[in-house]
């Protein structure tokens, strides 16, 4: 896959998705995040891909939607309609997804980290959701997945002052799963993809649609989901040699059936 401002590289089961317009901070332009969004829907459907990792590199994630393309655009602009819907996409990629944040996740960075389901930062990252000193708010899920993770009180602050907050915060308030030095970032990332990637993907593919049922549902609802897929995946063949394995003490061999 070839795109002008995202370097995806796979590598077996991994891909990792660079965000490369390091000039503009990586900001989120209109052909940054159809590329985004399409190169992840492309390696959503690659049976080789299990695990896809988005990053910006050592120094920046991304500061944001475009501001210059934004300050041209109107409420009812096509282009705004068609941006929120790619990304929309991005909310909706079925295979595991593991942020690595270095540096400022802003506006839409911080959002589109928040968008992952698993957030490794650096020592240098920055999160916050600034867009009030523009004159809006966050347009892609900002007030609510960052309300939900960190808090009502922490998140005004962040979206009525613009205040950020650093790594060493975002672990102690939970919008990390935790922070390691610039220099380990991608590796550590690689490791935690590599080790989901050995899972059995059926019941990965359950368990990240579990875990994400529970931001839209109340506690019964969602238990029932989650009792469905459980149910559901006995009938797996994975399910059957997981279990053999367990009781042969050996390595299960996963088909993904
Ligand atoms: N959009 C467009 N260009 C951006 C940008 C953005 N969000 N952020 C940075 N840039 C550009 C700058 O214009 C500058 O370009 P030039 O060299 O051509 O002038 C270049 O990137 C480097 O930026 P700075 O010189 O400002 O770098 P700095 O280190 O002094 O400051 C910063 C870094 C604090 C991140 C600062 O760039 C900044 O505040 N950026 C804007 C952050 C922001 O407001 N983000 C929210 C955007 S709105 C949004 O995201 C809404 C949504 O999703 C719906």
């Amino acid at each position: 896959m070839e795109f002008a401002n995202v370097i995806v590289e796979k590598d077996a089961s991994i891909a990792v998705l660079t965000l490369n317009r390091p000039q503009q901070l990586n900001a989120l332009s209109y052909d940054l995040v159809k590329e985004l969004s399409l190169a992840m829907q492309e390696l959503d459907r690659d049976d080789e891909v299990r695990v896809m990792i988005v990053t910006g590199g050592e120094k920046v994630f991304a500061a944001g939607a475009d501001i210059k393309e934004m300050a041209e655009r109107g409420p009812f602009d096509a282009r705004i309609q068609e941006r929120l819907a790619y990304r929309d996409r991005i909310n909706r990629i079925a295979k595991p997804v593991i942020a690595a944040v270095s540096g400022f996740a802003l506006g839409g960075g911080c959002e589109l980290a928040m968008s992952c389901d698993i957030i490794i930062a650096s020592e240098t990252a920055r999160f916050g959701q600034p867009e009030i000193n523009l004159g809006i708010i966050p347009g892609s899920g900002g007030t609510q997945r960052l309300t939900r993770t960190v808090g009502k009180y922490r998140a005004m602050e962040m979206v009525l002052a613009g205040e950020t907050m650093s790594a060493a915060d975002a672990e102690r308030f939970g919008l990390v799963n935790r922070v390691v030095p610039v220099e380990l970032l991608l590796d550590e990332a690689k490791n935690l993809a590599k080790k989901i990637a050995a899972k059995p993907v059926l019941a990965i593919k359950a368990a990240k649609e579990a875990v994400l049922k529970s931001a839209n549902t109340g506690l019964d609802e969602g238990l029932e989901f989650e009792r469905k897929s459980f149910y559901m995946l006995f009938a797996s063949e994975d399910r059957t040699e997981g279990m053999k394995a367990f009781l042969e003490k050996r390595k299960p061999e996963f088909k993904g059936k």
